[in-house]
């Protein structure tokens, strides 16, 4: 079966879904992205990922094509047409294709351009989940405004590509001497005396929706949580380390630069807290 995408007011087989070569999101990546996972065919915690794009869409001035609640319609008719169970929606919005390349915003008259597609994994099972994940260290090189959730994503896809081919599943990136966050995750240890540190959101990092989630889960437990920097001797020196994301949930990483983390296995702290966002998920799925 073919997949079936959504672009601009339409449903379309994934390849036939086009958007012109003037649009400014390929141009300029002037745009804003979103992903939610799907669980049993159901979105997890999309509303704090629409509040998320309405904030960010916000702070680059770009108007949504679309209400919050149109875009939640059609990410569910993306789901039914593509038959998803397990996986994420990943959704896009640019601020249109003008009719030449100007840095300047378009005068008037221009639609933002929203796509959408489904993308397939099995989340809840996945084999890092229960080997864990290396991870290496690069600097930071992204912009000053990391809270934007942007298409402008080069940084990233370099860390990730060097991780990947160093043989680990994500890059930590580190700026004065501290992780800001994952290419594409947010960043945990769990200290010798049992604190969960996590850097606080700030324009460093992106408010991730998973972070956001474990943080409120682990409080509720009386778990301890300070959220503030921490660095990679910190991190190798703690009892386990984990990633959030929507595409990860929540992944024990067990070793940094070919270092391993206390046993170089996933920690049951971190075992724990997958099993409660897990829960977390199904229940809050809509
Ligand atoms: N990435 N930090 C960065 C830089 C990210 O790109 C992401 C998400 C996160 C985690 O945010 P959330 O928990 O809301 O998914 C943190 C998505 C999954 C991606 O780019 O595919």
């Amino acid at each position: 079966m073919d997949q079936i995408a959504y672009v601009n007011g339409a449903f379309v087989a994934l390849a036939e879904a086009k958007v012109s070569i003037l649009d400014r999101g390929f141009l300029f990546a002037d745009g804003i992205y979103e992903v939610t996972a799907v669980l049993d065919g159901r979105l997890i915690d999309n509303a704090s990922h629409l509040a998320r794009l309405e904030r960010s869409v916000g702070e680059i001035a770009l108007a949504l094509p679309e209400t919050l609640e149109r875009i939640q319609e059609i990410q569910k008719q993306l789901i039914a047409r593509n038959h998803l169970i397990n996986g994420s929606i990943y959704l896009e919005v640019t601020r249109g294709a003008d009719t030449a390349r100007d840095f300047t915003f378009p005068k008037g008259g221009v639609r933002p351009t929203l796509i959408m597609f489904a993308q397939f994994k099995d989340i809840v099972n996945a084999p890092l989940a229960k080997r864990g994940m290396a991870v290496i260290t690069v600097p930071d090189i992204r912009w000053a405004r990391r809270d934007i959730k942007s298409v402008a994503l080069l940084a990233q896809v370099l860390a990730k590509q060097a991780a990947a081919e160093a043989g680990a599943g994500e890059a930590w990136m580190i700026e004065d001497g501290k992780v800001t966050e994952g290419g594409s995750s947010s960043a945990f240890i769990l200290t010798q005396d049992d604190v969960l540190v996590t850097r606080p959101n700030s324009s460093a990092i992106l408010p991730g929706c998973t972070r956001k989630a474990v943080v409120a889960l682990a409080e509720e437990r009386q778990l301890r949580v300070e959220e503030r920097p921490f660095s990679i001797t910190e991190a190798l020196a703690a009892k386990e380390a984990f990633v959030t994301s929507a595409t990860l949930f929540v992944q024990a990483v067990v070793s940094i630069d070919g270092k391993t983390i206390a046993n170089g296995r996933p920690g049951p702290m971190t075992d724990r807290l997958r099993e409660i966002y897990i829960d977390f998920a199904r229940r809050s799925a809509g």
